[in-house]
Order: C-alpha cells, then sequence, then structure tokens
C-alpha cells in the first residue's frame, strides 16, 4: 500500500490549555514494500505520527491517503474499518488486554474480520513459535516479561497480514537476539508481502536496516 501524508499538523493541550505544539507541518510518503525508520528526540512527536497515521488520533490540519482514498477524512466508523483491515499498529507500551491469554490477545485481530477460527488459531501458533512466546500463549500479560508482552503485541500486529504496519520502539524491551528476530520477521514481511512499514526506532542498527530514515526535529520531517 502507498501512504502519503500531506501537511500534517497537531498542537495538543496542556492541563491549563496551553498549546503543546508537536507537528508542524509533516509530509512523506512510504511505497509498497518500503521500511522507512523514523528517529527523533523523545518528545519530537514520532509516537504522535504513528497515532496520526493509524488513525487512532485526527490531525489538525493535512491529510493522510491510503493508496487513492483520502482516509483522514473518513468519518470515526469508516476508520475503524480501515483500520481493521488495513492497519497493523505495534504500540510503544503493547496495549495488550489484561483480561486475555497471549494467544487470544493475538487472535484479536482476526476475530475482527471474521477470519476463519481454526486457520487463524494455527497461523497464531506458528507466528507465537517463530517469535519465541508459543510456549507463553496460555499466560496473562501480567505474567509475561516485558519482552515477551512486546513480542506478543508484534504477533498481534502482523497476523492479519496488513499492508501498512506501524510499529512504535517494537525491540525497546529486547535484548539483542530477539530484537534481531523481530526485525528479521518484520524485513522479510516487506519484502515479501509488499508491506509499507514505519517504525520508530532509536537503535542505529535498526534504522541501518531501513530502506530510508526519516528524523523528526521541531514539528517536521528534516531533509535528509
Ligand atoms: N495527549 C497529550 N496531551 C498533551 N500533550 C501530549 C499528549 N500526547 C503527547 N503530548 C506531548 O507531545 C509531545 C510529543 O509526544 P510523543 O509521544 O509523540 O513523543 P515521542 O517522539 O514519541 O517521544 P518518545 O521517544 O519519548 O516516545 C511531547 O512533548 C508530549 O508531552
Ligand atoms: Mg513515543
Amino acid at each position: 500500500m502507498v501512504v502519503r501524508a500531506a501537511g500534517l499538523w497537531k498542537t495538543y493541550h496542556g492541563r491549563t490549555g496551553e498549546p503543546v505544539p508537536v507537528l508542524g507541518g509533516v509530509d512523506l510518503e512510504v511505497k509498497a514494500g518500503e521500511f522507512v525508520a523514523v528517529v527523533g528526540a523523545s518528545g519530537s512527536g514520532k509516537s504522535t505520527l504513528l497515532n496520526l497515521l493509524g488513525l487512532l488520533e485526527r490531525a489538525d490540519a493535512g491529510e493522510i491517503w491510503f493508496d487513492g482514498e483520502r482516509v483522514s477524512h473518513l468519518s470515526r466508523r469508516a476508520q475503524c474499518r480501515v483500520r481493521g483491515m488495513s492497519i497493523g499498529y505495534v504500540f510503544q507500551s503493547f496495549l495488550l488486554i489484561e483480561e486475555m491469554t497471549a494467544l487470544d490477545n493475538v487472535l484479536l485481530a482476526a476475530r475482527y474480520v471474521a477470519r476463519d477460527e481454526r486457520q487463524a488459531e494455527r497461523e497464531a501458533v506458528a507466528l507465537m513459535e517463530r517469535l519465541g512466546v508459543s510456549h507463553r500463549r496460555g499466560h496473562y500479560p501480567s505474567q509475561l516479561s516485558g519482552g515477551e508482552q512486546q513480542r506478543v503485541a508484534y504477533c498481534r500486529a502482523v497476523l492479519n497480514d496488513p499492508p501498512f504496519l506501524l510499529a512504535d520502539e517494537p525491540t525497546g524491551n529486547l535484548d539483542e537476539e530477539h530484537a534481531k528476530v523481530i526485525l528479521t520477521e518484520l524485513q522479510g514481511r516487506v519484502r515479501e508481502r509488499g508491506t509499507s512499514a514505519i517504525l520508530v526506532t532509536h537503535r542505529p542498527e535498526t534504522s541501518a536496516l531501513a530502506n530510508r530514515i526519516l528524523r523528526l526535529r521541531n514539528g517536521r520531517i528534516e531533509p535528509s
């Protein structure tokens, strides 16, 4: 999928209403089969940008296009559908559901689009095996280590083969070996399935794997 953003602006407001300008005119394009890394200081707006592109929050101004469709201006309900069909999101804070086992968390996406359950479960277990968490599939998130939760969150995000994958520091809690497993999986996915991927990272060795690096600074993407 080709993802295009033009002129994205976002200002938050603090407790007393004071403005916190975060993004001030972000333009970007990610092609199918492209793996783009987003880097920038803490607080520079990386997660904010991902939330806008993932249709979780609305920009104050600007447009987002998925292929030929302007998704930024769809209704909430229509955006929800686009998210379910097209977007995989690995959140910085995982956001696993505490009352559900690891396996059921991974299967959430499949349930959402009403896939055949047995087939989805087979794929989920295979994916969890590749990421080294299948032996924890019956455990609840609070019983998992941070790195295990992160890998479960990754499995949940990719189970449906979304054409657009957003990952916010998906290797932040992982040792080198497990980070490499996720990154190799992600790279293979981008290459073989033509996924467009945007990944936020602080690790130089991760951004080195990307096709392109976008640097956020002062609310914009610095020219490279
Ligand atoms: N809901 C909110 N209300 C007010 N301010 C917010 C809100 N969300 C984010 N911010 C502010 O916006 C700025 C950008 O936050 P964001 O989470 O996008 O940064 P980041 O680049 O992802 O940082 P990090 O690397 O630490 O994750 C920060 O200064 C943050 O305090
Ligand atoms: Mg962040």
